[in-house]
């Protein structure tokens, strides 16, 4: 895509979509192989996804790739999973980067290696001021933990005569998620035909539109993207009468 030119889904939307990457270990079994491979191969997928959902225009991706459930894993699996995360800061941060891809990672970082956590850290601030797509891993990531870490920190925040309780309304609450300063994603896709939301943004897929499809994350493709952005694009449609101009619909469940 040449530079200025926007591409079709700013007009249409969404601009914020999040993924639960799901189905990487029935992929590999699957085959035959061990579930290493179907995790390798979701790495590939999420490579993939990140150069298409940037070319399709999309602003924000948020991707689901360890849950603060994902611990009870076999220790191996866990271990893997952890590699997975360092490899790909480390190896495709600098490509990232010089696409102008932001990198941010939500989750609790108190469970993670200090190594982890400063390459993390590194990868946030070395691609803070880049003004291309934002790139949300969620990576020991639960809602609920999310939002207790939250209420915690209001509590002390009142504790402390910062915030009067009388006061606290839901922006005390999202100011104090780890996506503070992200708008809602519209669009959450779950892939391996599984439909439940597993502890991923409960409170900022609220008005959120869920698409699920059942191909296994390792396969998923642009065209999977397309069709999941089109399906998003079809429903927002049919609403279309009783939009209110944020794009969010008034009054419909
Ligand atoms: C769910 O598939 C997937 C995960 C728990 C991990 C997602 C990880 C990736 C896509 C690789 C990239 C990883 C990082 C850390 C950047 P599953 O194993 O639950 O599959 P199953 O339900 O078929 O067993």
């Amino acid at each position: 895509m040449s530079a200025g030119q926007r591409p079709e889904v700013q007009a249409a939307g969404p601009s914020h979509v999040a993924v639960i990457m799901d189905g990487n270990g029935r992929w590999a079994q699957l085959r035959g192989l061990p579930r290493h491979e179907g995790h390798r191969r979701g790495l590939e997928a999420l490579r993939r996804t990140v150069r298409n959902a940037s070319d399709l225009g999309i602003e924000i991706l948020t991707v689901y790739s360890f849950s603060t459930e994902n611990w009870r894993r076999p220790a191996a699996e866990v271990s893997f999973l952890m590699t997975l995360l360092k490899h790909f800061i480390e190896k495709d941060l600098t490509e990232l980067g010089a696409a102008g891809v932001r990198v941010r990672v939500i989750g609790g970082r108190s469970d993670l290696a200090p190594d982890l956590r400063r390459l993390v850290e590194h990868a946030e601030a070395t691609t803070r001021n880049n003004t291309g797509m934002t790139l949300v891993v969620a990576f020991n990531y639960g809602s609920r933990d999310e939002i207790v870490r939250a209420a915690r920190q209001l509590a002390s925040d009142v504790a402390a005569g910062l915030v009067d309780a009388t006061t606290i309304d839901e922006s005390s609450i999202s100011a104090r998620l780890d996506t503070a300063d992200l708008p809602d994603p519209e669009l959450v896709i779950r892939t391996s035909g599984e439909t439940r939301i597993s502890n991923f943004l409960l409170w900022q897929a609220a008005y959120a539109e869920f698409v699920f499809t059942p191909v296994l994350w390792p396969d998923f493709d642009r065209a999977a993207l397309e069709e999941a952005l089109a399906e998003y694009r079809r429903r927002e449609r049919r609403f279309g009468g009783v939009s209110e101009p944020s794009g969010r619909n008034v009054g419909v469940a």
